[in-house]
């Protein structure tokens, strides 16, 4: 069965409305979700979608494959913008305003919103030069501001011990793990206020994982940071809120816990606990 037949599925008629029942910040809402819906083409990935992610925290998105969760994560910084025939209704709202709406500088809502994808595309120049490009695209050139700002982002993503001493080598001749947490430097350097992962360690070993893993709870309170995981281990381990997906909706939205531990919705039940995904 194909993904797209997955979404068309006359069962996706059937799912219940969202159970949801998220722990809410302190510093309210970071990322508005009201009723978006998206269509590649004809065919409807996304519907009706309510989401509020929660200012500093980390969000799960789990579900099975094909039910939209890398699709809505790059609708946050808009990056489905690049495929042709893409349309959308609803709104994502971000300090009030529209993403979407007209007048959108998308470059720099892309600053904001920092993505780091499943395998790790560091490009192929030296290290402190990946983690200096965003500036350089700014138009910084003082050497001492990007010098701060490489270790600064080196440091913020636990690689500046291991890279201090090779800033000049190829990024390429970084471990994987290494590359990956390279690829989070430099999107740090940015100075987002999101940071989007789509399955950020599925290419890692155990050891890379877990440091990518406390690397996502150091980094949360500073950023806000949104992760799509096929791990549901690694959603409990590391999320205060998850969505549960399924179909292109979300099914449940809660704080970590419950969705683990005490769903609402029977489907989330059957997910986390394995009978089907
Ligand atoms: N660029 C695209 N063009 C057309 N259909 C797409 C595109 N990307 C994803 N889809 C479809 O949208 C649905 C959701 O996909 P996706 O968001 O990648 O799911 P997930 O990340 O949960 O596996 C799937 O049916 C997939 O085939
Ligand atoms: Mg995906």
């Amino acid at each position: 069965m194909t993904d797209t037949a997955t979404i068309t599925d006359p069962a996706a008629a059937a799912v219940e409305p969202t159970a949801y029942h998220v722990r809410e910040g302190g510093d309210g809402t970071v990322l508005d979700v009201q009723d978006f819906s998206l269509w590649y083409g004809n065919t409807q990935a996304l519907f009706d979608v309510n989401l509020k992610i929660q200012k500093g925290m980390v969000t799960s998105l789990i579900g099975p494959s094909g039910c939209g969760k890398s699709t809505l994560l790059r609708s946050f910084n808009r990056m489905n913008d690049l495929v042709d025939d893409l349309h959308i209704s609803g709104r994502i709202a971000t300090d009030g305003f529209d993403i979407y709406g007209p007048g959108v500088d998308v470059i720099a809502l892309r600053k904001r919103m920092g993505m780091v994808f499943q395998k790790p595309n560091p490009f192929a120049m030296s290290i402190y030069d990946n983690v200096a490009y965003p500036l350089r695209v700014d138009g910084v050139t003082k050497k001492s501001v990007l010098d701060e700002a490489v270790e600064r982002a080196l440091q913020s993503a636990a690689l500046w011990d291991e890279a201090k001493d090779r800033l000049q080598q190829s990024a390429l001749g970084l471990s994987g793990g290494q590359q990956q947490r390279l690829c989070i430097a430099r999107a740090v350097a940015s100075d987002p206020e999101v940071l989007l992962m789509d399955e950020p360690c599925s290419a890692l070993d155990p050891i890379a994982t877990a440091k990518i893993e406390n690397l996502i709870s150091a980094l949360a309170g500073e950023y806000s940071i949104v992760i799509v995981t096929h791990s549901m281990s690694q959603a409990a381990r590391v999320s205060h809120n998850t969505g549960f997906m399924y179909l292109g909706r979300i099914v449940e939205y809660g704080d970590t816990d419950t969705v683990f531990t005490n769903p609402r919705n029977a489907r989330t039940d059957d997910y986390v606990t394995g009978r089907f995904g």
